[in-house]
């Protein structure tokens, strides 16, 4: 099959300079969701026809199987698809999708593939209570379909037809040429339609055979803000159904926001408020706190992460205790049972078995041994103005609070840093290492007092 997707339109109803159909629905464009449905329909070919200002659509979604048409002036549906006829060949079946509708789903898009097999015209149409504006199916007294009217063209009785046309549709590639080098533009709105190429197909005597969809919500197309947010609601209330039936516990479905793949092992529970984006793997009984935000990530089984943290490009063994408030950025890999309190920043570092940073701690470009107990307000100074350098914590090491570790260093196996220390020498094992100033007490000492005049 080969398949056509029309994101030639502006959307001017979106007010935004971004092109309509890279519009983002779950955290990808619009038009992205078409092209993975396409990808998965495993189409022989994709030809996008794009419009207008379209060179960012093209510079943002170019791949090596996408063919691209521009279509300018836009002379209307029929003229769209005519702009992709020279990528398409011949022997093959087209596939005629739209850039702006993003929830179409395979399964109904294999079910009109099958219904116009290798020689029929099969159009995806619904049913609406409300029809206005969409062009109407009209069928002879057999039940057949004879032609569609647009609702601008439609008479009176026409427009109580409420069995509309969703655009999409398969036809034979060679008919399709045909039929689009034949059709006009003599119309209300003086644009080549598309849909004049079902009463052509009907006088060439051409089955038309028609689908519904699974989900009318599959065939909502996007013109505006407030149309790309019902869909976003609608599309994330499938995605929680769906973790739901896998048996992951959500505290509230409406509140969850995923925007990527989301996979999840058994009885995982995740509060409310909670985005998930990229790539995320969550284990057997892990529990996501309220108000977390977690971003390419696998978390190991029984990990508990408490609210608000930020999870971001990082793997965490079985057994982690996250948060609240803390702060993983990409290069973090826990092992097994690693604690990380609140207002701890991680960052391309390595932390082994057992080993507990629980208050107020940056950890960046280190590695961190087992057992290993990082004081409150340890920091390491991996950063020197120019370039980032390593810091070394060996295992069983105890570091006291309000530590510097100046990087490049390295604390050996056992060692313990003293409260305070700034350390900018390798610390040996088992010794304790303070660089802290002594101790003194000044006796008889007085505290200055302002003398009053
Ligand atoms: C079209 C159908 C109508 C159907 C409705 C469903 C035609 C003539 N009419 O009407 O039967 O009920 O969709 O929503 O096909 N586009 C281009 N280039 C153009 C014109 C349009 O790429 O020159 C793209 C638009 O970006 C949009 C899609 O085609 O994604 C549909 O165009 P639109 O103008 O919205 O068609 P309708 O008038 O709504
Ligand atoms: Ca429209």
């Amino acid at each position: 099959m080969e398949v056509v997707v029309l994101a030639a339109g502006q959307g001017k109803r979106m007010r935004s300079v971004l092109p309509k159909v890279l519009q983002p629905l779950a955290g990808k464009p619009m038009l992205a969701h078409v092209l993975e449905t396409a990808r998965t329909l495993e189409a022989r070919r994709i030809c996008v026809v794009y419009g207008h200002g379209g060179e960012v659509v093209r510079e943002r979604l170019d791949a090596p199987d996408l063919a691209w048409a521009r279509q300018a002036p836009q002379l209307g549906t029929g003229h769209a698809v005519q702009q992709a006829l020279p990528h398409l060949s011949d022997d093959d079946m087209a596939l005629v999708l739209y850039g702006d509708v993003p929830l179409i789903g395979v399964p109904t898009l294999r079910r009109l593939a099958a219904a116009a097999g290798g020689e029929r015209l099969a159009l995806l149409t619904v049913t609406l209570d409300e029809p206005q504006g969409y062009g109407r199916i009209l069928r002879d007294t057999a039940g057949r379909v004879v032609r569609i009217v647009e609702d601008k063209d439609a008479s009176a009785d026409e427009r109580k037809v409420q069995e509309v046309n969703t655009g999409v549709l398969v036809a034979p590639v060679a008919r399709l040429r045909d039929w689009l080098g034949r059709i006009g533009n003599d119309n209300a709105q003086g644009e080549y339609y598309l849909t004049d190429i079902i009463g052509l197909a009907v006088a060439d005597g051409v089955e038309v055979a028609t689908v519904q969809p699974d989900a009318v919500a599959e065939t909502l197309g996007v013109n505006s803000k407030a149309q790309l947010a019902e869909l976003e609601r609608l599309h994330q209330g499938h995605i929680a159904r769906r973790l739901l039936d896998e048996g992951v516990t959500l505290i509230d479905p409406a509140r969850l926001d995923v925007r990527g793949r989301l996979v999840c092992g058994r009885d995982v529970e995740i509060d409310v408020n909670c985005v998930f984006e990229g790539e995320v793997e969550l284990g057997d009984e892990v529990h996501i706190g309220a108000h977390c935000v977690v971003r390419n990530a696998r978390i190991g089984a029984g990990s508990r992460i408490a609210p608000f943290s930020h999870i971001d490009g990082s793997v965490m063994g079985q057994g982690c205790v996250i948060g609240p408030f803390a702060r993983t950025r990409p290069g973090t890999v826990l092992g097994a049972d690693v604690h990380l309190g609140n207002f701890v920043e991680v960052k391309n570092s390595v932390i082994a078995d057992h080993s507990k940073a629980n208050h107020l701690a940056y950890v960046g470009d280190a590695d961190v041994g087992r057992k290993v107990n990082i004081g409150a307000g340890t920091i390491t100074c991996n950063y020197d103005g120019a370039n980032k350098h390593r810091t070394i914590i060996e295992d069983e090491v105890f570091i006291g609070s309000d530590t510097q570790l100046v990087a490049p260093v390295r604390v050996g196996r056992g060692a313990t840093l003293g409260a305070g220390t700034t350390l900018t020498k390798d610390a040996p094992p088992e010794q304790l290492t303070v660089s802290r100033a002594k101790q003194l007490s000044i006796a008889n000492w007085k505290r200055p007092v302002k003398q009053p005049r």
